[in-house]
């Protein structure tokens, strides 16, 4: 049967993005490439990254938050891999704080958003079930869901013997123990009510380094936060033994594939 009229295409009403930050140096990996354009499995980090985040069905829109200045490179990086059809994709440049460059992201997000993924270029192997489950809980009504895991190390709080940087050799005074089974580990991608994540980052001033968790400034907002189930794929490639371990992963991967 045919219809009269065209059918109209309407904005979906709960459009889904993921904002990338991808702006950082990498100085914990050592000297080089900005750590999201180094290349895992010869494809870089942040291209990786943003296929993760594609993998779902639900996010049409990546916003990709690139070095201040390799906006160019990295939208030429993009251009050249393919995503898919149904994914949008927009390359801003990021700033000195991990803080600022997601809030940069934020501001390149089109009104018919609504539910937004925070999600790390320095995360380039979650899998899309995580992916999915930190969306169904934000779809589900949660403001701000963070997929974490347990610990596999007792943690201590000391007091540090330089503020922020630890000092081999310099024994540094134990404060307390926190109950490890208390305890998750928060991974990416964090998934939000837009407005919400908008609200925390209007409040929370960018303080030094900065915050380094989405969830955290939405907390201090008082707005309530939940943890569904991460992935140990989902880890942070931060210091040169990650690059070993991402290798792996993406090795047994080809294995399993048949590649
Ligand atoms: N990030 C960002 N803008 C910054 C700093 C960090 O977009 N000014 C991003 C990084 O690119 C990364 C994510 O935030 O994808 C998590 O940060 P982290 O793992 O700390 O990466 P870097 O800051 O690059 O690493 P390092 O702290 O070792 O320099
Ligand atoms: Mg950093």
């Amino acid at each position: 049967m045919s219809s009269m009229s065209p059918t109209p295409a309407e904005p979906s009403p709960s459009r889904t993005a993921a904002v990338i930050p991808a702006a950082g140096r990498g100085v914990r990996l050592g000297p080089g490439t900005p750590k999201a354009l180094r290349a895992l499995g010869g494809t870089p980090m942040l291209i990786h990254a943003v296929r993760a985040m594609a993998a779902s069905r639900a996010v049409t829109l990546v916003v990709l938050v690139a070095p201040p200045d390799g906006a160019a490179e990295v939208k030429n990086l993009i251009d050249g891999h393919a995503l898919p059809e149904r994914t949008d994709y927009v390359v801003v440049p990021g700033g000195a704080t991990r803080q600022e460059s997601v809030r940069l992201g934020l501001d390149a997000l089109p009104d018919d958003v609504s539910v937004v993924l925070v999600h790390d270029a320095a995360r380039p192997l979650v899998p899309v079930d995580t992916v999915d489950a930190v969306i169904e809980a934000v779809r589900d009504g949660a403001p701000a869901v963070v997929p974490a895991l347990p610990l596999a190390d007792t943690v201590k709080e000391v007091e540090p013997a330089e503020p922020g940087v630890p000092e081999p050799g310099v024994p540094e005074p134990v404060l307390s123990t926190p109950v490890r089974a208390r305890l998750r580990a928060v991974q990416t991608p964090q998934g939000f009510d837009r407005d919400t994540l908008v609200r925390a980052h209007e409040s929370v001033a960018v303080d030094g380094e900065g915050a380094t968790d989405d969830a955290g400034m939405v907390e201090r907002l008082g707005a309530p936060v939940v943890v569904v189930p991460g992935h140990e794929e989902a880890f942070k490639v931060t210091r040169p033994l990650d690059l070993v371990l991402a290798e792996a992963v993406l090795a047994r991967r080809r294995a399993n594939d048949g590649f």
